[in-house]
């Protein structure tokens, strides 16, 4: 049997997990908001047109940041369309989906449903037909206490309190050619350091996201990065990176190997946020915001033909228990760099590219994927251990040689309790992973769980929800300082030890 071996131990630390990690995207896109968190014709619908069946998933999925309004829908939107009266507010053509906003839903609904799903709002400005002004105007609407026209505007719409919201992203993609109002590095680089002077001049406790690029294999990759910081590094907080995976062409060694080639893309970016601090002799180290992640099927999409219809289907992907293996490895590199990466957000919530489906009038269900997040936003607690798995490696044709083993730790400080997490990547072959655990103090395992080893191609659906969940393992162990798992081939792992405190 393949063997792979680490070591546990608390003095060793990468960070506290923020709680920011476990963030999802919510996006005026195909059936994600209308349809997906608000169909008010739904039986389980509130008064408010929010489903409940939706709502509780999204609790039990353990979600914490939401991001809203887009994605690339935001880079055409009129924020003000979503406010006030909904008699009053337009329909409007959006031109990211080649979709008919109707803008039923806006800023107030889902400040709304965030109080209600318990998560934190994280906006996004329009930096792409808009610019400084109209982000000025939504952040005094979203938390200017009162006394001007946009805060009073909010109070008369409903809301004499504040919003209150902390985190904005400033644009998105705008590297992309796809996207409206697209910009070299220079041009929005000096755009987002405008703006978010601006922004912080009305609130500066607020904290800005600049975007990066839309994703590590666009040409400009690194060179836009260390533009856009050499314009903005002092006035923004976060940098943004996005990344979609999939299985191309029956290559499913490079697939396995997403979450190792999202290390790279992670780590590239952090050294050139260093390379623009040291060129700036500045102190300060930006932080990541991975706001964009997830497995998508997006080579169909390309093809899709969208036309002009209200909340259309779009990329309703239906994942499968492999995809889950590679969700929860994803998870695991966020993790791992849990002291640069302070927020990511899967991409998206409901029915888009999402871990929840939901159809018309009827119940809502977790698709695979929903498994590791829930699961890993549950378990991982405390410090992320700093964890160095020795393990075999396998050529992939996109990656180059990657570890077949993924390993990565979490322990809480004021229980003493560990959370393993560990991915097999090796297609036919069981691996024994073997974790010297004499520093953590463990007593007992205490909770095996798995996802794939078999059935891989298992989806849930509606008429059959349930037919992919985590299943329990048997044989982990702990016998003399180590503790011992066999992962199953293609399979994601997680293991809590108790401390016995
Ligand atoms: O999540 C779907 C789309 O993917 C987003 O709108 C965009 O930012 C990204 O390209």
């Amino acid at each position: 049997m393949l063997i792979s071996t680490a070591t546990l131990d608390p003095a060793f630390r990468v960070a506290r997990v923020d709680r920011r990690l476990f963030g999802s995207f919510v996006e005026h896109m195909g059936r994600c908001v209308y349809g997906g968190i608000y169909e008010p014709d739904h039986p389980e619908a509130d008064s408010a047109g929010f489903r409940q069946d939706v709502l509780e998933l999204v609790r039990e999925l353990g979600v914490t940041t939401v991001r809203y309004p887009g994605g690339n829908f935001v880079s055409g939107y009129r924020w003000e369309d979503g406010v006030g009266p909904r008699e009053n507010r337009p329909h409007r053509l959006d031109l990211a989906w080649r979709s008919v906003e109707t803008n039923e839903f806006g800023l107030g609904e889902f400040i709304t449903w965030t109080r209600r799903a318990g998560v934190e709002p994280m906006l996004a400005v329009n930096l792409g037909t808009r610019g400084t002004e109209a982000a000025c105007d939504l952040l005094e609407y979203a938390n200017h206490p009162n006394g001007t026209r946009l805060s009073d505007e909010r109070a008369a719409h409903g809301s004499r309190e504040p919003y209150a919201v902390k985190m904005w992203c400033l644009g998105n993609e705008m590297d992309g050619p796809w996207q409206i109002g697209a910009k070299t590095a220079d041009e929005y680089g000096r755009l987002a350091a405008e703006t978010a002077k601006a922004m912080k001049q009305i609130d500066p406790s607020i904290e800005l996201v600049a975007c990066g690029s839309s994703h590590s294999q666009m040409p400009t990759f690194g060179a836009w990065e260390a533009t856009v910081l050499d314009h903005a590094y002092d006035y923004v907080d976060y940098l943004s990176l996005h990344a979609y995976f999939e299985e191309l062409d029956g290559d499913r060694g490079s697939f396995l190997g997403s979450a190792y080639a999202m290390d790279r893309f992670i780590e590239g970016v952090i050294a050139t946020c260093d390379h623009v601090a040291a060129k700036k002799r500045s102190k300060r180290r930006l932080r990541l915001s991975f706001d964009e992640w997830n497995v998508w099927y997006a080579a169909g999409f390309a093809a899709a033909d969208l036309g002009w219809a209200r909340a259309p289907r779009l990329i309703e992907d239906e994942y499968t228990a492999l995809d889950s293996v590679v969700v929860g490895n994803l998870m695991m590199s966020l993790l791992r760099h849990a002291d640069r990466v302070a927020i990511a957000c899967q991409a998206q919530l409901v029915n888009v590219i999402a871990p929840i489906r939901a159809e018309p009038g009827r119940p809502a269900w977790r698709q695979t994927t929903f498994y590791p997040f829930a699961l890993t936003a549950r378990h991982a607690v405390g410090d992320v251990l700093r964890v160095e798995p020795v393990s075999p490696v396998y050529a992939t044709a996109q990656h180059g040689d990657v570890p077949v083993t993924d390993v990565v730790a979490t322990r809480d400080p004021e229980t003493g309790n560990t959370t393993v997490f560990a991915v097999n990547r090796h297609q036919d072959q069981p691996v024994e992973v073997r974790l010297d655990v004499r520093a953590l103090g463990t007593t007992a395992v205490v909770e095996h769980l798995y996802l794939g080893g078999s059935d891989l191609g298992l989806a849930n659906t509606a008429a059959v929800p349930d037919r992919v969940a985590p299943r329990t393992g048997s044989g982990a162990r702990i016998d003399g300082g180590t503790c011992t798992v066999v992962l199953p081939p293609v399979s994601w792992t997680m293991v809590r030890l108790n401390s016995g405190r």
